[in-house]
């Protein structure tokens, strides 16, 4: 149930960051749909630029890394423990009151719902005690939006979205209007890295540890497959070359450092072969349905590896756009984001009611199109 209508506005009305209707606002964002719990105050300028005030996030990867990945159980208790503590510290570093609020949004899903529940309660809370509007945010928009919070970057733009959840590209046209425009037909490429990592014996986080192997690496040396390569539509596959490495991997047990290094240095290089030949096809398909795009832009947990970052770049360049990239703290969840996102709905009057129910999966896209055709894996959420 909505306060006011939700209407979905159409992208080229949005384009601009000056909207008539807009007023400058305060918005106290949360984060807790996966093992961040995270909370920060942002301002939305009346142009429509925005600043952090504060953006606190307390990750709980160490609770975690003992079972070699995110427990949810354990994840929804953190965020029980650590959530109102965190709010506290937003608020007071940003010194604000939560009687100046414009409004609190919080991420209501696609995540763990049990995290999920702990920060749209949260927020919930906030909103009645201090009657302050209620945002609820899907986390996938606030990675979308992110851009324009940090370089005030206009619509429409393309959105490459690599996480330990998501694989995605995603024209973004406007605030709440957002088409798929490929999407993972099996693992989300974090979650790759992750399991190779877990494979191979490194630690969890996996990402990390498999970019520094791989820098150690002969990516020749193993003939690994480039998942989807030439395919004319822009979705990912990576269940594949995963299981390729791991049956080179027991082929050559026990394995020698240095057959890790070189084990890694194949495996990214084939995602990343597979990565820049998507996006390059995601890219034609974005010009040919919405016009050229303003730019390339990467976010999530995966676009902090180097390796990724410079095949975008040049998937960026030979397609006519700019690469953009988020600072890694805004790349990664965090609250600002999700305030961000909240004060961009705010300022076209989309606020929910406190009936809004947490959802643990929701389509980025579910209000423009009709749900793709892997809408219902993992990684599709
Ligand atoms: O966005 P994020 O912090 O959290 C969510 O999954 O929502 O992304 C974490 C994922 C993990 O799967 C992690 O292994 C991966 O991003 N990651 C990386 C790198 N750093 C983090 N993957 C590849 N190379 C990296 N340098
Ligand atoms: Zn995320």
């Amino acid at each position: 149930m909505l306060r006011r209508a939700r209407k979905t506005p159409d992208w080229r009305q949005t384009q601009g960051l000056n909207l008539a209707t807009d007023t400058a606002s305060l918005v106290l964002g949360i984060e807790t749909t996966c093992d961040e719990t995270a909370a920060a105050v942002v301002e939305r300028r009346s142009d429509g630029s925005g600043r952090i005030l504060s953006n606190i996030v307390h990750s709980q990867i160490e609770d975690h890394a003992p079972f070699g990945g995110v427990v949810p159980e354990i994840a929804a208790r953190a965020h029980v423990d650590l959530l109102d503590g965190i709010v506290a510290r937003a608020m007071q570093q940003a010194a604000v009151n939560f009687k100046n609020l414009s409004g609190v949004a919080a991420a209501a899903g696609p995540g763990l719902i049990g995290g999920v529940i702990v920060g749209l309660t949260t927020a919930k809370a906030i909103a009645l005690v201090h009657n302050t509007p209620l945002i609820a945010v899907n986390h996938l928009e606030a990675h979308a939006l992110t851009p324009r919070l940090t370089d005030a970057l206009a619509f429409p733009y393309c959105l490459f979205l690599a996480s330990g959840g998501h694989t995605q590209i995603v024209a973004v046209l406007g605030v709440g209007n957002y088409v798929r425009l490929g999407t993972t037909v099996d693992d989300a490429m974090g979650e790759a890295f992750d399991k190779v990592a877990k494979m191979l014996g490194l630690p969890y986080p996996g990402g990390p540890q498999v970019e520094r192997a791989a820098a150690s690496g002969d990516a020749e040396r193993f003939a690994f497959p480039r998942p989807m390569l030439g395919r004319p539509d822009a979705n990912f596959s990576l269940s594949g070359l995963k299981t390729a490495v791991r049956n080179e991997a027991s082929r050559l047990s026990p394995l020698e450092p240095q057959d890790i290094n070189d084990l890694c240095a194949g495996f990214q290089a084939a995602a990343l072969e597979s990565t820049a030949d998507r996006l390059h096809v995601g890219l034609r398909i974005f010009r040919e349905r919405f016009g050229a795009p303003h730019a390339l832009v990467a976010a999530g947990g995966v676009a902090a590896n180097q390796a990724i970052r410079g095949a975008l770049q040049q998937v960026a360049t030979a397609a006519g756009t700019q690469f953009m990239i988020p600072p890694p703290a805004l790349c990664t969840d965090n609250g600002a984001m999700i305030a961000w996102a909240g004060a961009e709905r705010l300022a076209l009057g989309l606020v929910d009611s406190l009936e809004f129910a947490p959802r643990a999966r929701w389509l980025l896209d579910a209000n423009v199109t009709t749900p793709a055709k892997f809408a219902n894996t993992r990684a599709g959420f």
